[in-house]
């Protein structure tokens, strides 16, 4: 088991008070905080050894280029990758599927063509897809869940076909928590000779992924969401597929050669980097993955199982309070609404007790209508979070529902 006091320790904003109470912070689904460890990184990096990458021959500027590179070497650790070339710096999981949609899109989709995602994606993975079927002429189908928010696989069976090109699926849903079968997922697709994408923003900092014995085509998250900085991400793509794709955007560092009639391009991943990219990001990002795996995500993704489990159990004990979605295998993500107390009045008031919680739809409309609500209040959990924590909140929020409900 983990150590957390120690591990909050690391943790230097999570030791402050907001409203003059202690900070309870229960938006990890959002973003995470970082470690110390992660801020050092890269101030030493501004502070001591600040250079452009990939460029200039001079020694900092190398010595930025070894450790933007030795970064890239740690994603294709973390995530079981074969080659380094199959790690593609981006800003997030957004720009990572923008690209695969842009640039796979141009390659391997065609009129007819169709794209499988779910009932539950995050706006980032419903928009990119029905922009390019629109573009395309291709035709974007869409997986149901049921009322525990999981998929219903005999549909997702029924919905895969020959014409089945690409099927794009969150790990874990941001906003119900469910953990799809993601391994059953892609067997099937593979079956029908489609490619999958797996959104692993809300799993990456949570669970172990291996994206050679899952055998997926594409993966991305966001460094945010797993300790480290923002403006950083990962796209992870097979390297046969890469080298077919045409560039997503255009510019320095991405060519070979440049004439003003013909250009030609670098080998991924440089191919998909273009201009000078987020290097301070890179080394934050690496050091946070030192972070998670000095834990170990396998202790991390029992720890937080108890934690899910104990929030759940004092979420259902409050009067009217009505879990959103109760997905058979739970990521630390639990959305909720309250009887007679709108989410937003209710996060409100939560952030005057100093508790922390995001309220809406979650970039996950679709799954509000699913569900029949127009928002809910979301109570997202990681590594840093105690037990005495989610006491706390759950006294607060009877509290807070008193008070709303004029009891
Ligand atoms: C499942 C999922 N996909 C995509 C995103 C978008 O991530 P980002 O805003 O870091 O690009 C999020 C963010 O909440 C998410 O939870």
């Amino acid at each position: 088991m983990i150590d957390v006091w120690n591990i909050r320790k690391d943790f230097p904003c999570l030791h402050q008070s907001i409203h003059e109470h202690r900070y309870i912070y229960l938006d990890s689904a959002a973003t995470t905080h970082k470690p110390q460890s992660v801020i050092d990184a890269m101030t030493r990096f501004y502070a001591e050894s600040y250079g452009t990458v990939h460029r200039a021959i001079y020694h900092l500027a190398a010595q930025a280029t070894s450790h933007y590179e030795t970064a890239r070497e740690s994603v294709r650790k973390f995530l079981g990758a074969k080659h380094r070339e199959e790690i593609i710096f981006v800003k997030g999981t957004t720009e990572g599927i923008n690209l695969v949609a842009h640039s796979f899109g141009k390659a391997y989709i065609k009129p007819s063509d169709e794209i499988i995602i779910s009932e539950t994606e995050h706006h980032a993975n419903i928009v990119p897809w029905q922009l390019l079927c629109q573009e395309r002429g291709a035709v974007l189908r869409v997986v149901p869940v049921d009322d525990r928010g999981d998929l219903i696989l005999e549909q997702y069976e029924k919905l895969l076909s020959e014409k089945t090109r690409l099927v794009s699926i969150a790990h874990i849903a941001n906003a119900t928590g469910a953990t799809h079968p993601v391994e059953e997922i892609i067997q099937m697709a593979h079956a029908k000779g489609a490619f999958v994408l797996l959104d692993a923003a809300q799993s990456a900092a949570h669970t172990p992924l291996d994206v050679s014995s899952l055998d997926v085509d594409f993966l991305v998250f966001s460094g945010h969401k797993a300790l480290g900085p923002t403006g950083i991400g990962v796209l992870y793509g097979k390297k046969h597929l890469l080298d077919e794709m045409p560039p997503y955007q255009t510019g320095g560092d991405m060519i070979d050669t440049v004439r003003f009639d013909k250009t030609s391009f670098q080998p991924p991943p440089l191919r998909f980097e273009a201009g000078t990219p987020n290097i301070a990001g890179v080394i934050g990002l690496g050091a946070a993955i030192s972070y998670i795996e000095q834990i170990g995500r396998e202790k991390i993704r029992a720890y937080e199982e108890l934690l899910t489990e104990h929030a759940c159990r004092r979420l259902e004990s409050i009067p009217g309070v009505r879990l959103i979605g109760m997905p058979r295998h739970r990521a630390p993500i639990i959305s909720f609404v309250c009887k007679d107390a709108h989410p937003l009045d209710v996060g409100t008031l939560l952030d005057l007790k100093g508790v922390s919680m995001r309220t809406g739809h979650h970039c996950a409309q679709p799954t509000m209508a699913r569900f029949g609500v127009s928002s809910t209040i979301r109570l997202s959990l990681a590594v840093y979070n105690t037990i005495e924590e989610i006491d706390l909140m759950s006294a607060a929020l009877e509290e807070t529902l008193l008070l709303l409900r004029g009891v």
